[in-house]
């Protein structure tokens, strides 16, 4: 089956986050203008029709006419270690597999139940906002190993500064994302095994937050932390249906954790958690018959990415951006132009009307950028880049002079 991923569905009126909640936008300050003419192009969501065989398998369950509480059946466990055995070689055991209504949830139970006030917890920014407050919201402290970025762009870890605060004596968590949001960096197994050697010698527990680890960009490879780690018994690791095949209002993640206490400590923390029926039915359905639609969607978001790179290199060369290495997001550089991040706010989103992501919310290193999600149809990137270009057009020609 050929998916045609240029088509926009209308989302507006469907209660979409992104398309329906400019007040909870407005009131979370993400922007001052939000309107019908809005290109929403924030959050990590995708206006892309999901898997013909996820909406076959959701249509049975309405048409059953009964939505009580429910169980996880052996289906369920067998399709989330299918995936990770044939995409990502990766065996799970059944009885690691910890369901989690969501992602951040499970990062905030992890943080309760495994460290205490005070604590310290690594995170590395620029990095997901919500690590931040799941650290700090719990009363916890976030201590920053910020990612380095060299003149090119390109993103590593400061291994140094990593190990002397794994070592500082009330370190005792690491929240990894890999692939990084918003760097798009996918750590390679050498930086993996490092971390996780670290990490094992300071008795700091890592919490691998993975659950971009299916959107991997062209010529890459995503390996789980857990898979090559010499030992697992300090890792957790968060892998989900949500980004991989936009379903995020269906609320499901798999947390794997292979040490019984820490998974049982885990487990108490989060309580009973019964799933819903369509969040039951969508994983079997998307991880036996999802890939596919995820190889084809994988190719788009390629196609894609390249066209942003060029048409920024054309009409806008003084924003600077890499292709990712994994995730659907761009990460781009506005510094070149020497305006305030207000005014290139100002000019995004009041001006063009676009709704990004200001590079500041992620924290140390962010100032000056932009993260953009790509994952809509192409003709709502192209109209959305063409608007932004507009604005800048005069910072553009005097930037042209210089040169
Ligand atoms: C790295 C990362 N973790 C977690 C989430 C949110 O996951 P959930 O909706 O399952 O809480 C996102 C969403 O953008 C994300 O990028």
């Amino acid at each position: 089956m050929k998916y045609n991923f240029d088509e926009m569905v209308d989302r507006r009126n469907t209660y979409s986050l992104k398309w329906d909640g400019g007040d909870l936008i407005k009131q979370v300050g993400l922007t001052e203008r939000y309107d019908n003419e809005t290109i929403p192009l924030f959050t990590a969501d995708m206006d892309l029709p999901v898997p013909q065989p996820l909406i076959d398998a959701l249509h049975k369950t309405v048409e059953h006419r009964i939505f009580g509480y429910s169980v996880f059946p052996d289906e369920y466990y067998d399709s989330i270690q299918h995936w990770f055995r044939k995409r990502h070689d990766w065996t799970i055991k059944k009885e690691e597999i910890v369901y989690s209504p969501g992602t951040v949830h499970a990062l905030n139970i992890a943080v309760k139940a495994l460290t205490n006030p005070g604590d310290g917890v690594i995170i590395q920014p620029p990095v997901y906002p919500p690590f931040t407050t799941a650290v700090e919201g719990n009363g916890r402290v976030v201590r920053h190993n910020a990612m380095k970025c060299d003149s090119e762009g390109y993103y590593s870890i400061d291994f140094e500064d990593f190990e002397a605060k794994a070592k500082e004596e009330n370190t005792k968590m690491f929240i990894l994302c890999n692939p990084h949001n918003p760097t798009g960096r996918i750590f390679t197994v050498e930086e993996l095994k490092k971390l996780s050697d670290i990490c094992a010698e300071n008795d700091v527990i890592i919490v691998a937050d993975e659950i971009h680890g299916d959107l991997i960009r062209k010529n890459q490879t995503f390996t789980p932390l857990a898979k090559i780690a010499d030992n697992t018994d300090h890792i957790i690791t968060c892998t989900a249906i949500n980004k991989t095949f936009n379903v995020a209002g269906l609320h499901c993640t798999n947390v794997i954790i292979s040490n019984t206490e820490m998974r049982n400590t885990f487990t108490e923390a989060m309580g009973m958690q019964l799933p819903s029926p369509f969040t039951v039915s969508a994983l079997i359905a998307v991880y036996n018959e999802g890939e596919e639609w995820l190889e084809q969607l994988n190719q788009y978001i390629d196609d894609t990415m390249d066209y942003v790179k060029s048409f920024l290199a054309e009409n806008l060369p003084t924003v600077k951006v890499n292709i990712p290495e994994g995730t659907y997001v761009m990460w781009l550089d506005f510094r070149g132009y020497g305006l305030s991040s207000k005014e290139v706010h100002d000019r995004i989103y009041n001006k063009a009307n676009v709704l990004l992501e200001d590079g500041d919310m992620f924290g140390d290193g962010g100032e000056g950028f932009q993260r953009i999600c790509i994952p809509s149809p192409r003709p709502l990137i192209k109209e959305a880049l063409e608007r932004i270009a507009l604005e800048f057009q005069d910072v553009e020609a005097i930037n042209l002079i210089k040169a």
